[in-house]
């Protein structure tokens, strides 16, 4: 869906990556309005975000170009979102105290709609606490806050400061409309395939990408939950605001799984993991055999969903079912054999790898069809579900 952005530019070295931002966020067909601090100006020209949102930038309150001559109303008013990317300590500090003395605190004082800041300082700016005063106050008045992230900084030192990356950004702001319909829950997940080694350079797999399970990751993280990913190996990028854990086979995928399970409120298992794995693993490469085929002996692995699922203290248990043919009736098969409040179906040879999916879900009041949409839609429907059953379970 296209929406509209106003990004507000305080001053700060990671105004370059904010340009990256409004390109991705214009490419993806969304409205950008950019307005900028005095001192933004001196790190990035108001020309270069004008070049790439498309429209002129702002950085006075005094601007007489809106038609009422009240842009600090104007530009907030026709926003979805506004988003304060860098956000500086001192940013944060005037945005805390509610002050209107420039134009991006005005517009925030003014504004309709969500407000999130991105912080970027040093890390010791970071830490000061003032600074961690300041963005307590912001959250508990409503203000989301994006990062920051761990790592070396512009000034040489190493710690929590950094602005986000563009991408990253990017990918928050499409979920920060969502209701926060899991707030106070953690959230376990299993994704992608797994893959057993049969010695150096091969292995048994399978060709689930781990899509599916890295977007219902997000919609957790979106709808408030605290996100713990399990994911086998995939060529994804890992989702920001995810704690992800990556393992390469089923038994690795059942340890961590069981390391992270305490304190969990629910257990989303949809990574495609093997059956079996080869039964020997062979230190070096298998030559090639002149005389005869070598066979491959199996063991099973195990069903890491039906493991938690069976213990005491399991959480609410949601396991996917990815079949070929008869979906429902092997799906409803699994969830009673697996005994599962909610079983998501699907059709095997249409999902995987897919970027979009077609489900039916499957709990004790029935089947619940949804229509062919893309996985993060399908991913919210999943989690608008899960937060039902979880509302309806604590009212008994
Ligand atoms: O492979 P199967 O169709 O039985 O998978 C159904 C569910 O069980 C899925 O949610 C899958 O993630 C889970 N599973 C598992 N460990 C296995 C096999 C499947 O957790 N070894």
């Amino acid at each position: 869906m296209a929406r509209s952005y106003l990004i507000g530019v305080t001053g700060g070295i990671a105004a370059y990556k904010s340009c990256e931002l409004v390109r991705l966020l214009v490419k993806a067909g969304h409205q950008v309005r950019v307005v900028m601090s005095e001192a933004a100006t001196h790190f990035i020209s108001p020309t270069t975000f004008q070049a790439l949102s498309g429209h002129p930038v702002f950085t006075d309150v005094w601007d007489a170009r809106p038609e009422n001559a009240m842009a600090h109303i104007e530009l907030s008013r026709q926003a979805d979102v506004f988003l304060i990317a860098p956000a500086t300590a001192d940013c944060l500090a005037r945005l805390a105290q509610g002050r209107c003395d420039d134009l991006i605190s005005t517009l925030a004082a003014a504004r309709t709609c969500p407000l999130v800041v991105a912080p970027a300082m040093n890390r010791q700016m970071w830490e000061n606490p003032p600074n961690q005063r300041n963005v307590q106050q912001l959250r508990a008045d409503g203000v989301q806050v994006f990062g920051p992230a761990h790592g070396e900084q512009a000034c040489g030192e190493v710690g929590d400061g950094r602005m986000l990356e563009a991408a990253q950004l990017f990918d928050l702001l499409q979920g920060c409309h969502q209701p926060k319909i899991l707030a106070g829950k953690k959230v376990l997940l299993t994704a992608g395939p797994t893959f057993e080694p049969i010695d150096p350079v091969r292995g048994i797999t399978n060709i689930s990408s781990g899509k599916m399970g890295y977007a219902l990751a997000r919609a957790c993280r979106d709808a408030g939950a605290e996100v713990t990913l399990v994911s086998g190996p995939t060529a994804l990028t890992e989702p920001v605001g995810v704690h992800t854990l990556a393992v390469r086979q089923a038994r690795e995928m059942l340890a961590a799984v069981e390391q992270s399970l305490s304190g969990q409120d629910v257990f989303i298992s949809v990574a495609a993991v093997a059956d079996y794995r080869p039964a020997e693993y062979h230190e070096h490469k298998i030559k090639k055999q002149h005389e005869g085929v070598p066979t491959l002996s199996l063991l099973e692995n195990p069903d890491i969903l039906a493991t938690i699922a069976a213990r005491a203290d399991a959480p609410f248990c949601v396991g996917f079912a990815a079949e070929s043919r008869n979906v429902l009736e092997f799906a409803e098969a699994k969830r009673q054999r697996k005994k599962l409040p909610l079983l998501v179906a699907n059709l095997a040879q249409a999902a995987m790898g897919a970027d979009d999916n077609e489900i039916v879900l499957l709990d004790d009041a029935g089947q619940h069809p949804m229509p062919r949409m893309e996985k993060s839609a399908v991913a919210w429907a999943i989690v608008q579900h899960i937060a039902q059953m979880l509302a309806t379970a604590s009212q008994h």
